[in-house]
């Protein structure tokens, strides 16, 4: 017989039928004559009821049914008499696939703090509440592929291996097949990377922009969606050191159309979500956060303000409130001061645009006024900056003189400055922080809860 999933058991199967199930024991409980086992196979967020006539089965077998084991059981589909479930089966023939002792298994208790689950990633997907997240993480990253191939979009595979620093921040870790114990030196006693692997510095990619860039400067429209490693320091609740990032480049576009695009794209894939993460989100919003629901339908049902840095900053110098950091014209936002805009002061997402140059990349597009640039970051509630994009500077001579100002080495990037060089248009683009998007979608407030195997400082176990 083919296996049913929980899932079609629930929603597909008629009842009065023999099915198949296979799963994973949630909990046992009952009494001499009958005993009640909830089976989860993580196809959807409710477990199966599986009921057993204790006179059918030996004390030996069902003495092996315990939390966490695996089982296959052959029964009935029927409608069920207790509350709380549309469907049971009723068991004629149950097997253990695999034993679960009870002594030593780390799940046999239900409510777990989310810390102690970090520290058995390899096994917390067998809980409800990351069964949920998991699910609606691979929903979301069907929803964005979606979204940009209904627009006419090309997935674009930027590289993982790279020899540029795209944001930067000198935030990258280092690729190299060097011997650490021995390093070669040349004559001025420095890394001799000719002996590397790719015969130069290479890195992690920090962000696929600057090779998005030369697919929408041919293709018209790009995205990627890719991992991104950052090597920076940061242990918040916000910032992993292995993220991934959806970033969509356009040709033909300006600022404008930018902040168009990232707030009708946010819309979308919240509403998307609740749409099709319905028990999931349901879960969520009882066990978890007791206003996901209503956060998530007032984003997409209101406009984002737009607001310009510098009105920004007045706005939060007259706030009166006491920050941790300062408030002050060309100092970068903190989340905070992200979250009091949002949070406090419009209760609605912002877009934030036109930072002062010196805190942004290279690449932005300047301002007439000398002094700041065509940024728009997206702030959401309760994240802070979800998003970070911009206009890019399309003028050769402009973009090759900021990145002289900062150094920024022109003959590494020769093939960026070359779209410059070689019919340029006007283009912008920005990155999505997945797993920013998931925590603001899942009410999860720690980023390492919604990324399977997070990476963080002193942190890669699994
Ligand atoms: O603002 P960022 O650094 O922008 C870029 O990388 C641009 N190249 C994007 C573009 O214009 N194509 O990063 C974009 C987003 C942030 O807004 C945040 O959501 C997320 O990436 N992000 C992180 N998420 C988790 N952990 C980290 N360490 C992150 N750093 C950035
Ligand atoms: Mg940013």
């Amino acid at each position: 017989m083919r296996r049913s999933t929980v899932k079609e058991l629930f929603t597909d199967r008629e009842v009065n039928t023999d099915v198949l199930l296979k799963g994973w024991v949630r909990t046992k409980r009952g009494n001499k004559q009958v005993a009640f086992i909830a089976v989860n196979d993580g196809t959807i967020i409710h477990s199966i009821q599986v009921v057993a006539d204790t006179d059918k089965f030996s004390e030996e077998l069902l003495k092996n049914v315990t939390t966490g084991c695996s089982l296959a059981v052959q029964g009935k589909l029927v409608e069920s008499m207790g509350k709380g479930q549309k469907v049971e089966i009723l068991a004629e023939s149950i097997e253990v696939l695999g034993k679960s002792d009870p002594e030593v298994y780390p799940l046999q208790k239900k409510g777990h703090s989310f810390e102690f689950l970090r520290e058995i990633a390899h096994l917390r997907f067998r809980t409800n509440t990351f069964g949920a997240v998991f699910r609606i993480r691979h929903a979301l990253a069907f929803a964005i592929h979606k979204y940009y191939n209904d627009k006419g979009f090309f997935y674009l595979h930027t590289p993982i291996i790279t020899a540029s620093d795209a944001e930067g921040a000198g935030e990258m870790f280092k690729v190299t097949t060097l011997n650490l114990d021995n390093v070669p030196k040349n004559e001025e006693k420095k890394v001799d990377f000719t002996k590397d692997f790719f015969g130069r510095p290479t890195n992690l990619t920090v962000s696929g922009q600057l090779e998005g860039e030369l697919g929408a400067l041919a293709l018209s429209s790009i995205y990627t969606f890719g991992p991104t490693f950052r090597a920076e320091n940061s242990n918040t609740p916000r910032h992993v050191a292995e993220f991934w990032m959806i970033e969509p480049e356009m040709a033909f576009c300006d600022i404008t159309d930018n902040m168009d695009l990232a707030e009708d794209f946010l819309k979308y894939l919240i509403d998307y979500v609740m749409k099709n993460c319905k028990d999931d989100l349901e879960f969520l919003n009882n066990m978890v956060d007791k206003e996901l629901l209503e956060r998530l339908q007032f984003i997409v049902d209101n406009d984002f303000v737009r607001l310009k840095y510098t009105e920004g900053i007045e706005l939060l110098k007259k706030s009166g409130k006491k920050f941790d950091f300062p408030v002050e014209w060309g100092l970068d936002l903190q989340s905070e001061h992200e979250r009091y805009l949002v949070e406090e002061e419009f209760k609605k997402p912002v877009i934030l645009t036109d930072y002062p140059r010196d805190i942004k990349a290279f690449y932005m597009k300047q301002n007439d006024d000398g002094k700041t640039v065509r940024a728009m970051d997206v702030l959401f509630p309760r994240i802070g900056e979800i998003i970070g994009g911009s206009q890019r500077e399309e003028d050769y001579d402009k973009l090759v003189a900021r990145m002289r100002e900062m150094d920024i080495p022109e003959e590494e990037l020769w093939w960026y400055l070359d779209t410059r060089k070689f019919g340029t248009v006007e283009h912008s683009g920005f990155g999505l922080g997945f797993e920013r998007l998931l925590m603001f979608v899942t009410g999860m407030t720690n980023i390492r809860d919604v990324i399977p195997f997070p990476r963080t400082p002193n942190y890669a176990e699994f």
